[in-house]
């Protein structure tokens, strides 16, 4: 049986409910990593600078995801090189959500082990959908009752953050049933070592970043995933000069994304 996080109050180092609740049966919701690789598998160059490469339409495609998810999840990495405020700036998608009874954004999930989160960052001052935050012990004190002043924090014991609990409060606290996972490559391998990536949405894009030391989705070169991870492809479009590729767990019984986001024209 696995011990909740401790959720900590705004104001309190202490935490609001120290009760360890049962996680066996809960759910989580379908994971969709969303990535956007040039030509040679890379997700960003070796100096770790934002993801720049592909076109506006692919930037649109990305939003379009965000609006059809119920939530957002990216690593602290991610985050901070990028400076996401992860909200949702296309109006018309606003809108919509809005319309069919939705909050306008979907909430924003940031996972960080050691919990040295910048709070001058856009995520924390962004306002127009809930943020969540997963870090564990290793955050620093001064930190913790900051962050959860601007976002629901959880504490997780040790050292690192229990990905599986972590989606399961998403899916029993949170209702999320649907979530893109935005990165970065050391967060989608964690994942995928636990087997909680159900589907990859790839924007292949005609460039070629070569080096060893750039990321690719899964991070750094590093050791093989045992087992291997296998996925099928279930859609595959080119627009413009770039490729998406849409594919689903190998041995899933869904064959679509349980959402609807644009792909062809
Ligand atoms: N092309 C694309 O589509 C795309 C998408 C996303 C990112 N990127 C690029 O990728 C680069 C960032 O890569 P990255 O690997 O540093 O990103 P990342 O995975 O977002 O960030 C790594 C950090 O996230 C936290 N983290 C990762 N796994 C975790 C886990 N299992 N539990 C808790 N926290 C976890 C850790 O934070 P702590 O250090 O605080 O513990 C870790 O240092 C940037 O250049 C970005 O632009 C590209």
């Amino acid at each position: 049986m696995r011990k909740r996080p401790l959720k900590m109050k705004p104001d309190s180092h202490s935490p609001s409910s120290a009760k360890p609740l049962s996680l066996r049966d809960a759910k989580r919701p379908f994971v969709l990593a969303h990535f956007a690789v040039t030509a040679d598998g890379k997700i960003s160059t070796r100096a770790f600078t934002p993801a720049q490469f592909t076109s506006r339409a692919d930037k649109r495609r990305l939003q379009e995801a965000r609006a059809a998810a119920d939530a957002i999840l990216a690593g602290r990495g991610t985050v901070e090189t990028d400076n996401m405020s992860m909200g949702l700036s296309a109006k018309d998608l606003r809108e919509a959500r809005k319309a069919k009874g939705l909050p306008p954004a979907p909430i924003r999930v940031m996972v960080s082990n050691s919990g040295r989160v910048d709070l001058e960052g856009k995520v924390f001052s962004y306002s127009e959908s809930p943020l969540v935050v997963f870090s564990t012990s290793r955050m620093p004190e001064r930190l913790r009752s900051r962050v959860a002043r601007k976002a629901d924090l959880f504490i997780f014991p040790g050292k690192t953050v229990d990905l599986s609990a972590a989606l399961q409060i998403l899916r029993e606290d949170f209702g999320v049933k649907r979530l893109v996972c935005e990165g970065g490559g050391r967060l989608l391998r964690a994942l995928a070592e636990r087997d909680l990536v159900d589907g990859i949405r790839l924007t292949v894009a005609p460039k070629v970043f070569g080096g060893y030391s750039a990321p690719t989705i899964t991070g750094l070169p590093g050791d093989f995933l045992l087992p291997p991870q296998e996925f099928r492809i279930i859609r595959q479009s080119v627009e413009g000069d770039e490729c998406i590729i849409d594919t689903i767990r190998a041995g899933s019984r869904i064959s679509h994304f349980p959402f609807r986001i644009s792909h062809t024209k």
